[in-house]
Order: C-alpha cells, then sequence, then structure tokens
C-alpha cells in the first residue's frame, strides 16, 4: 500500500465552479488521436462533437477527412472503408473483441468513451495511471514472490490488480508536438491533457450542470428568504 502514494493533480474542471480549458481539450483530442486510439476506441463520441472543444467546422471536417470509417463498398456490397464525415463516430482500431485480444496479450482496450467516469477518481485515476508505471517494489518481491508481474504485463500501483496489459502509452516527453502557444508535451503534461478530454468525452455537459446547480441554490435561498419573511410578517402581531 506504501507505494501507492496518491498523486495530486489538480484539473480546471475539478469542483463546483469549475470549467474546461478548451486549448487543453484540444491538445487531449491531439494526445487521443495520435496514441490512444491505436488501440482504444470511442464510439459515443462524433467528429462534430469537437466542435463543442473550438475546432472550427473546417477543423472538424479536416479531421475526419483524415479518418477512415468503416463502410460498405457501393458496387460489390463488400466490407470497405471511406475518408470520414463530420457526422460519423470515432472509427474504433479493431474490428471485434477477439481481434483486439490478440493484439493486447489477451485483453481489450476498454472503450474510452465513458472511461473517465466508469472509474473510481476519473480523470484523477487515468493520470495516475499513465504516470504510475514503476518497477515492482523489491520489498514486495521479498515477501510474495508468486506476485511478480507475469510475462507480457506491466506493473502499475494505481491498477486495481497491479498488473495490465497496456504498456506506458506515454512514454517520452516529445511524443506528441503540440502547436505553438502551448506547453510543452511531457509526459506528464500530455497525461493530463488527455486525462481532461476523456473527461469531456464522458461529461460533454459538466459545465451546464455546474451552472443549472448554482442557479438552483440561489433559487432555493431566495425562496427560503421569501418564506422567512412572511413568517415573520403573519406571526408579527402575535406576540
Ligand atoms: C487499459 C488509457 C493507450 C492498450 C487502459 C486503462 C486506461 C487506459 C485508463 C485502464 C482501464 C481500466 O481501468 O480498466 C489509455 C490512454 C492511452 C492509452 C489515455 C493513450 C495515451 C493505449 C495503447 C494501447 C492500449 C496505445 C495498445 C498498444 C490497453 C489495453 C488495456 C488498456 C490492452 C487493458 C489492460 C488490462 O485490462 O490489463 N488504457 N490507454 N492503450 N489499454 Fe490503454
Amino acid at each position: 500500500e506504501e507505494h501507492r502514494v496518491e498523486k495530486h493533480v489538480s484539473f480546471s474542471f475539478d469542483g463546483p465552479l469549475g470549467k474546461y480549458d478548451r486549448q487543453q481539450l484540444q491538445r487531449g483530442y491531439q494526445v487521443y488521436s495520435e496514441v490512444c486510439s491505436a488501440c482504444h476506441s470511442m464510439k459515443l463520441v462524433a467528429f462534430r462533437d469537437l466542435e463543442a472543444i473550438g475546432f472550427s467546422p473546417a477543423q472538424v471536417k479536416a479531421i475526419a477527412k483524415s479518418k477512415d470509417v468503416p463502410s460498405l463498398n457501393p458496387d460489390t456490397g463488400e466490407p470497405s472503408t471511406r475518408k470520414g464525415l463530420p457526422s460519423d463516430y470515432f472509427p474504433s482500431p479493431f474490428p471485434n473483441d477477439i481481434a483486439a485480444r490478440a493484439a493486447n496479450n489477451n485483453a481489450v482496450p476498454p472503450d474510452q468513451s465513458l472511461l473517465a467516469k466508469a472509474r473510481e477518481g476519473g480523470p484523477h485515476y487515468i493520470y495516475e495511471l499513465l504516470t504510475g508505471y514503476q518497477e515492482q517494489p523489491a520489498e514486495l518481491l521479498k515477501h510474495f514472490p508468486d506476485a511478480k508481474t507475469p510475462e507480457g504485463l506491466h506493473y502499475n500501483p494505481y491498477f486495481p490488480n497491479l498488473n495490465l496489459a497496456m504498456a506506458p502509452p506515454l512514454a517520452a516527453d516529445g511524443q506528441v508536438t503540440y502547436a505553438p502557444g502551448n506547453p510543452k508535451p511531457t509526459v506528464d503534461q500530455m497525461a493530463k491533457d488527455v486525462a481532461a478530454f476523456l473527461m469531456w468525452a464522458a461529461e460533454p455537459k459538466l459545465e451546464q450542470r455546474h451552472r443549472t446547480g448554482w442557479a438552483a441554490v440561489i433559487f432555493l435561498l431566495v425562496g427560503t428568504g421569501f418564506a422567512y419573511f412572511s413568517y415573520k410578517g403573519i406571526w408579527a402581531d402575535k406576540k
């Protein structure tokens, strides 16, 4: 347990006043697109959804066009691919779970559409996992030699059962190149950015939800004020 130190990463969208940082979400999309999408699907997100994080319609069109999506050949009806359109959903890297397992040491990379909401800790967990790969502690092996990480798996104290089939996907600073004006793409920065993007994918309406929550709190406070003063008014001459 002492090896699992919680990492105190903070996000702009934490807390009841939190908002997404559009620049960060765009960087996170870039990491997803260039790294994670090689293995993880994101079936519930369409290219046109990216307009919500600040990509222009022309950029969305270009992004979609750069991806091949599954389709049937219009002449023969054979399975084929065509260039993506803004209305297409993100294509999956593997045709099915069997192919996914075959490529990933018998583990299926989970779909990332809702991953940030499905796991305890959400984006904090994702960040910790991505930056938390390490050598298996010698102490642990001394006491539990059978716990040695099996061949082909990777030790990560943030993964609930400690060994996972995903090799560190963010292994070197500068693995993606950010546009000028953005922070340096260190492993730490890329991990934060992609975790933020996955949170947005899983909860695109977070900001509206926060606003509605505050509107409700203020409405109820005002209502409580009215109730209190009408109570005072009604009972004023009865004391
Ligand atoms: C599992 C994120 C890239 C293959 C996971 C998990 C997360 C994650 C959070 C754990 C899910 C859980 O709690 O069950 C990411 C991110 C990536 C990325 C953010 C990009 C930065 C990749 C790549 C591959 C891959 C490139 C393949 C080469 C897998 C597999 C699992 C997995 C096979 C399942 C592991 C197991 O259950 O043992 N990924 N991943 N991932 N990922 Fe990735």
